[in-house]
């Protein structure tokens, strides 16, 4: 089962996907990284590894679509099965969600429906919610809008800010991801017209 990850950050995903890998719990491989941001964690981790690593910065494209259509075309190359977005800081263009429908997951920090788009730890304190968490979602063309596998919970205390906050919903997002990834590589979950259907029925 072939893995493309895409990420924009430290790449703490990326590597709890690898350990899981590593340690035989997710049967796949990461055929590719690929990121907006040459200098990132992510692509650090990828070139340690040996993997595929594929980084172009936006400024070097003349637009969004020219960058999107570079990148994307190098992601179609390794022909993934799951493209797994783990924190890529960019909009995709609506023509690759479509190129790849129901092949694209994204891991959000947040319960969504509640905040989508950036910033969701602050935005939490700010509306006084007493619960955060962070949910695994299909990429449909509107952002952070697609049908959720799963999500985790994380209780919002007195004192938190929104760095304690991603501190402790970090961990809780590699469980997430690794369970959903394995339970898409082992075809218990599977995408259909942009519906998820676990264990062959509709979610
Ligand atoms: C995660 O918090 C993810 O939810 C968000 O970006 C972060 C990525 O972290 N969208 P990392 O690069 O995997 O460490």
């Amino acid at each position: 089962f072939r893995i493309a990850v895409l990420a924009s950050g430290r790449g703490s995903n990326l590597a709890a996907l690898l350990r899981a890998i590593g340690d035989g719990r997710l049967p796949a491989s990461i055929v590719g990284v690929f990121s907006d941001k040459p200098g990132c964690g992510a692509i650090a981790i990828a070139r340690e590894r040996g993997l595929h690593a594929v980084a172009l910065r936006p400024r070097d494209y003349a637009d969004r679509a020219a960058h999107d259509e570079a990148l994307f075309s190098a992601v179609g190359d390794v022909q993934p099965d799951l493209i797994v977005c783990a924190g890529y800081l960019r909009i995709i263009t609506d023509t690759t969600v479509r190129r790849f429908e129901d092949r694209m997951i994204n891991l959000h920090p947040s319960l969504l429906p509640r905040h989508p788009g950036l910033d969701t730890h602050a935005r939490v304190l700010a509306a006084g919610e007493a619960e955060h968490g962070a949910s695994v979602h299909a990429v449909i063309p509107a952002l952070d809008a697609g049908p959720v596998l799963a999500q985790v919970r994380l209780d919002v205390g007195v004192g938190d800010t929104p760095e304690s906050l991603a501190d402790r919903l970090s961990p809780r997002e590699h469980a997430l991801l690794v369970a959903c990834t394995t339970a898409i590589a082992g075809g218990r979950a599977r995408l259909a017209g942009g519906r998820w259907l676990f264990d062959g029925q509709a979610l």
